[in-house]
């Protein structure tokens, strides 16, 4: 198609950098793509609130069937969050033929299979990279890239908000709740940060890996989690005098006992790779059989780099499109019933 037209779900901190990446890039976008891209409708919960839509002619609405229902949109973007009632917007999108591009890791960890199984009956893409570590592009190189290895570990910093905390903890001595505010006015948490700050988010983004990292099932339940909340400075410090630093580790592992995932505040050698990342950024470790150790490293959260990744699945969309391979990318997982997840 010369034109693709899309609805967006949301118009926070990630769809105005969707917005404002779809205008900067414009010419580039069509260059690569051979379609013209147009916002046709964003949904929002508050139509009184000033917007800057930049050059878009996007008209709003607050009633999401204004997009799932409209037989002119090819595509819809979902950067509004949310679970249930996510799902349920989404799931009605799909049958109705829509394509989705979602940066909702809530929604893949926990209902992906049926997202999944509805995208690939009625021939629709589900794309999910910013799912996990904002503009890192690790979804993608786990299902494409590293395809022919078995890998049998994913470890590292997952979450932007709590690493920028420890950051400005460690580097500024600034407390905890000034520096939580810093991280919410900067866009890098969740609406609730309770899911940053008690290791909710990264348990989630975890849970994802896995599944694709290893095709088997695990549930986000299976995970330990701890969180940073009750970290003092001073926890801080002595690390530090020790010659350690803190950071929110997840480490999910694949081992002839079966899959565990986890995530808790590790203490990490200063001279480690993971001990210098820093602020919001994320690295994820992948270790193959057969490539060995991989890393992958980038702004893990934030306006632009998570709309770079969302903007790219949209052009992945619609790069299906014109080649008629829609549905069949990011093949879901054969989850192979008889796996368990490891219990302690
Ligand atoms: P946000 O700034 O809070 O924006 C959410 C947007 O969705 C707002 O425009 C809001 O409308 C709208 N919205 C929320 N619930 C709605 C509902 N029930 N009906 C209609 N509109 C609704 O959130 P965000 O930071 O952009 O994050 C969006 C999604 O991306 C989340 O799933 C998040 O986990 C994910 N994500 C975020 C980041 C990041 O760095 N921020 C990175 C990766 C992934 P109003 O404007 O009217 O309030
Ligand atoms: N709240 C998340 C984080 C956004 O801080 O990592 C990116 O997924």
């Amino acid at each position: 198609k010369d034109t693709i037209t899309v609805g967006l779900l949301g118009l926070g901190t990630v769809g105005t950098g969707v917005i404002e990446i779809l205008e900067d890039h414009k010419e580039s976008i069509q260059h690569k793509t051979g379609s013209n891209v147009i916002i046709k409708t964003v949904l929002v919960n508050d139509m009184n609130k000033p917007r800057d839509l930049k050059n878009s002619s996007a008209q709003l609405t607050d009633r999401y069937e204004d997009i799932t229902q409209d037989p002119e949109i090819d595509v819809i973007v979902e950067v509004m969050g949310g679970i249930d009632h996510t799902l349920q917007i989404l799931m009605e999108a799909i049958e109705n033929g829509k394509h989705i591009v979602t940066a909702n890791k809530d929604l893949v960890a926990q209902h992906g299979e049926k997202l999944f199984e509805a995208s690939q009956r009625n021939r629709c893409d589900l794309f999910y990279e910013a799912s996990v570590a904002g503009g890192v592009p690790i979804v993608r190189s786990i299902l494409d890239g590293l395809s022919s290895d078995r890998i049998r570990k994913m470890m590292g910093i997952v979450n932007g908000t709590t690493n920028y905390i420890l950051t400005k903890m460690s580097k500024e001595g600034v407390d905890f709740d000034s520096v939580l505010k810093e991280a919410q006015d900067l866009g890098f948490a969740e609406a609730d940060p309770t899911a940053d700050v008690d290791g909710l988010d990264a348990a989630r983004k975890m849970t994802i890996l896995s599944i694709l990292g290893f095709s088997m099932p695990f549930n986000l339940e299976d995970v330990e989690v701890k969180g940073i909340r009750g970290l003092s400075l001073a926890d801080i410090e002595y690390a530090e005098l020790l010659g350690y630093s803190v950071k929110l580790i997840g480490v999910a592992e694949n081992d002839l006992s079966g899959v565990s995932v986890s995530v808790e505040p590790t203490l990490l050698p200063s001279e480690h790779p993971l001990s210098s990342v820093n602020d919001e950024f994320n690295a994820v470790y992948v270790y193959g059989d057969a490539v060995g150790e991989t890393m992958f490293y980038g702004p893990g959260a934030g306006k632009l780099p998570t709309a770079t990744a969302v903007v790219s699945d949209l052009i992945a969309v619609i790069k299906s499109l014109r080649l008629g391979t829609s549905g069949s990318a990011y093949v879901q997982p054969q989850f192979p019933k008889q796996v368990k997840a490891k219990k302690d």
